[in-house]
Formats: structure tokens, C-alpha cells, sequence
């Protein structure tokens, strides 16, 4: 039962936890903000750019494609009856994924945080809250029945343990400048 439901959790949130970690190694270029200020700080800073944020959201598009043709032998093997995804619903899971951890980058801005600054709890959760809010505007049907109460408990509990440990993993191979 737990073990069904947290399988079912980090499935359809796959296509939400990829965004960010691809942004990573596909980052530079030019920022999203342009280098602009609101009052003395930056609007995002440089860690937000136009090349991080396509392919985050490219990668969170294709692996959602390549878990579809996975979800029927998956389903089988783990006797659980994993989601697949429509296009509207990876879409906002990915790009959703990638515009809440911008938001974050503003809040962060906001508050006088400089960029790779830690924001303990917004760092963890950002992508989740932006993932699931686009998901639920573009597929809402599928959202509905995919994120049942259990399930989005359980992706509260199991995301931010997924996103410190990869965080730690990424910086240690030196991919990451920070372990946040
Ligand atoms: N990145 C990117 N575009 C995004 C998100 C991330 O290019 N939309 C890349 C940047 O190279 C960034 C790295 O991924 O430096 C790490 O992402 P993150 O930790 O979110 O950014 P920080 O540099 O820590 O900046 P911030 O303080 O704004 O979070
Ligand atoms: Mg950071």
C-alpha cells in the first residue's frame, strides 16, 4: 500500500525532478532577466537562463515520452498501476517544474539572497508547488485523478529527502557549485 503509493509518487513526479538537475548541466548563456535590477538587486540573477530552462523542460518532455512506453512492463513488474503521461500533463510538469524554481529565484532575489544562496524549504519545494500548479492548469482531468490526496502527501514527505540527496551527489562529482 505505502510501497505502491510511493511508487506511484516519484512516477509521475519524474517528469518534474529531471528539469532541474538537466538546467544544471545545460546552464549558461544568457540570463532570463537579461541582467536587469528592481531597485539594487537582480530581477532572477545569472543562475536563471534561457538555455537552462529549454532543456530542463526538454528533458522533463522526454523522459515523460520514454516513461510512457515503460509504464505498461513497470505497471506489471511492481504490480502497480503506474501513470502515463499526455502531453499537456508533461508539459506542465516540466516547464511547471522549471517556473516555480525561478519564482524561488526571485523570492530568493527579493529577500537580499545572492545567487546559490540557500533558501532551506523554498529550495526543496519551488519545482514541486510549480510542477503540480501546471499540471493541474493544463491537464486537469489527469491531474485530478493522478495526484490523489495520499499521493501528494507522499510527494511532500519523499521530495525534498530526493532533492537534498541529488543535490549532495551533483555537488560532490563537482556539477554543482553548492549542495543546495
Ligand atoms: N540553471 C539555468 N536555468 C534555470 C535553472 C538553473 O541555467 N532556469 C542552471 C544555472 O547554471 C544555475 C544552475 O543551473 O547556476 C543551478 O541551478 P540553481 O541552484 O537553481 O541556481 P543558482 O545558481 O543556485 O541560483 P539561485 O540562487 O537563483 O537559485
Ligand atoms: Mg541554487
Amino acid at each position: 500500500m505505502v510501497g505502491s503509493l510511493v511508487a506511484t509518487a516519484f512516477w509521475a513526479m519524474l517528469p518534474a525532478y529531471v528539469p532541474n538537475n538537466a538546467a544544471v548541466l545545460a546552464g549558461g548563456g544568457r540570463p532570463i532577466d537579461g541582467g536587469r535590477t528592481l531597485g539594487e538587486r537582480r530581477v532572477l540573477g545569472d543562475g536563471k537562463t534561457w538555455r537552462g530552462t529549454a532543456v530542463g523542460t526538454l528533458a522533463g518532455v522526454l523522459l515523460a515520452l520514454a516513461l510512457n512506453t515503460l509504464s505498461g512492463p513497470a505497471s506489471a513488474a511492481l504490480g502497480v498501476s503506474l501513470p502515463t503521461f499526455p502531453l499537456p500533463a508533461s508539459v506542465g510538469l516540466a516547464f511547471g517544474a522549471m517556473v516555480g524554481d525561478i519564482g524561488a529565484s526571485f523570492l530568493k532575489r527579493r529577500s537580499g539572497r545572492k545567487r546559490g544562496a540557500a533558501f532551506p524549504g523554498l529550495d526543496q519545494l519551488d519545482f514541486v508547488v510549480g510542477a503540480l500548479l501546471f499540471a493541474f492548469v493544463f491537464a486537469a482531468d489527469w491531474a485530478q485523478s493522478t495526484f490523489t490526496p495520499a499521493v501528494l502527501a507522499v510527494i511532500l514527505v519523499i521530495t525534498p529527502l530526493l532533492h537534498v540527496s541529488t543535490n549532495v551527489v551533483a555537488f560532490k562529482i563537482g556539477a554543482k557549485d553548492e549542495p543546495w
